[in-house]
């Protein structure tokens, strides 16, 4: 069975009301050999808790919400701008350029150090890592289609290999009491002597792979669709570069903190999030014992799938459901203000691990890019796609379009 969670309140309060109950993800016999109970995404119980509670804390540990990872976002804005200038406003198609970017910031926190986009390795790591995260978003339905399975299996064996050897890169150079990155921290919890502990090689690896895998497309494909959203909105976009120029300098560093003095910037990303709401339902889950939800039993091993681009577009908590429109996270005075059914990272006890992550990146980035650039529809186009491509996330059609330097 499986229950389809539909609206803002069902969401929100089957999700928190008793977190616990539904904190499962679905198993299958193909997914217990993929992810063999391993890591966090698609885990479970004692293992998912402690991998989770792990993962939380060392991302804490290597500066989010301090300088540390900032910079690094910061870094990867930089070079994607370069990048960008580079083609000097000719029609270029941003996705790959974005997912370079976006898996450097997460080589940046897992391994310690980047790629430049010429590398080979990298570029079937990005392109692998993008082909993967169908299969983690939909794992109850890999047991019901036909064919792809070798091929996952084949990008599997890709990846395991990379996480090996960057562990054992890591092993051979690792200074015990001065961790750098991901995979330093993890090797010095599993020096540990805790009986009850699930850190060891696989769970290590399953996570380096479950952190790529989940931290990657999704914050690239949120900013394809930004661009969209801005070519279709040119006077949303002239606003956004003038409240830049008005608050930041053409040359400064700019941090997350900046937020805070460029709320129409801030309400125009939330609603590029709203609007193009991208994992339609999270990532399913599944009660770990009978619970209750909306005051009703639900037995132990029900599926169930949040639909949260209803909450997204929900009727009751959004004046206009349907339209962009960056006035949805604005008081009267232009003020930014938090809307409670803004969940495009989920909510309760699986909520999205990367959120504060993603949220810097989409704030760096997207800054940046319109600090530097314009973007318009090449000459001659008068159209853009804006049709969904359907998958685990939901991702926009190829698109070519001019960052023309400002
Ligand atoms: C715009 C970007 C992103 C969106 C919209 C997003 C959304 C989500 C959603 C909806 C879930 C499922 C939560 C649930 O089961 O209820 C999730 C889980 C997860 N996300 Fe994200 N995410 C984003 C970026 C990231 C990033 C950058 C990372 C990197 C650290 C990340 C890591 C994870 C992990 C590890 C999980 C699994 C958590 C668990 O099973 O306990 N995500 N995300």
């Amino acid at each position: 069975p499986v229950i389809v969670l539909h609206g803002f309140q069902a969401v929100k309060d089957s999700l928190t009301t008793y977190p616990e109950g539904v904190s499962g993800r679905p198993t299958t016999p193909f997914f217990n050999e993929k992810a063999n109970e391993k890591g966090i995404l698609l885990t479970s119980g004692h293992t998912w808790k402690q991998q989770r509670r792990f993962g939380l804390m060392t991302l804490r540990n290597l500066g989010l919400g301090k300088n540390g990872l900032e910079h690094r976002i910061q870094e990867e804005a930089r070079h994607l701008v370069e990048y960008l200038m580079s083609e000097r406003g000719q029609p270029l198609d941003p996705s790959v350029s974005f997912r370079q970017a976006l898996s450097n910031v997460i080589c940046a926190v897992v391994l310690g150090h980047r790629f430049s986009a010429n590398d080979e390795t990298f570029q079937q790591l990005s392109f692998f890592v993008s082909l993967l995260q169908l299969y983690d978003t939909f794992p109850w339905l890999m047991d019901h289609l036909p064919g792809p399975h070798k091929k996952v299996r084949s990008c599997e064996g890709f990846l395991y290999c990379f996480a090996k050897e960057e562990i054992r890169r890591h092993e051979e150079s690792r200074v015990p009491d001065e961790p750098q990155d991901f995979i330093d921290f993890y090797l010095a919890q599993m020096c540990k002597d805790d009986p009850t502990a699930t850190f060891d090689e696989g769970n290590l690896i399953q996570t380096i792979l479950d952190l790529f895998i989940a931290g990657t497309e999704s914050t690239a494909t949120t900013l394809l669709w930004a661009l969209i959203s801005l070519v279709l909105h040119p006077d949303v976009q002239e606003k956004v570069q003038k409240e830049l120029a008005a608050v930041l300098g053409p040359s400064q560093l700019i941090c997350y903190e900046d937020r805070k003095n460029l709320p129409y910037t801030n309400a125009v990303i939330h609603e590029i999030q709203r609007y193009n709401c991208i994992a339609p339902v999270g990532v399913a889950r599944q009660c770990v014992k009978d619970t209750t939800l909306l005051g009703l039993p639900v037995p132990k091993g029900t599926v169930i799938l949040p639909n949260i681009c209803s909450v997204l577009s929900d009727p009751e908590q959004w004046e206009t459901p349907r339209q962009f429109n960056p006035t949805h996270f604005l008081d009267k005075n232009g003020n930014f203000i938090s809307r409670e059914a803004f969940l495009p990272f989920s909510a309760g006890h699986r909520v999205c691990l990367g959120e504060r992550l993603a949220r810097t990146e989409l704030f760096i980035f997207f800054t940046n890019l319109l600090r530097a650039f314009t973007f318009r529809l090449p000459e001659g186009m008068t159209e853009i796609n804006t049709e969904r491509i359907f998958g685990g996330l939901l991702q926009p059609h190829h698109y070519k379009i001019c960052a023309v330097p400002r």
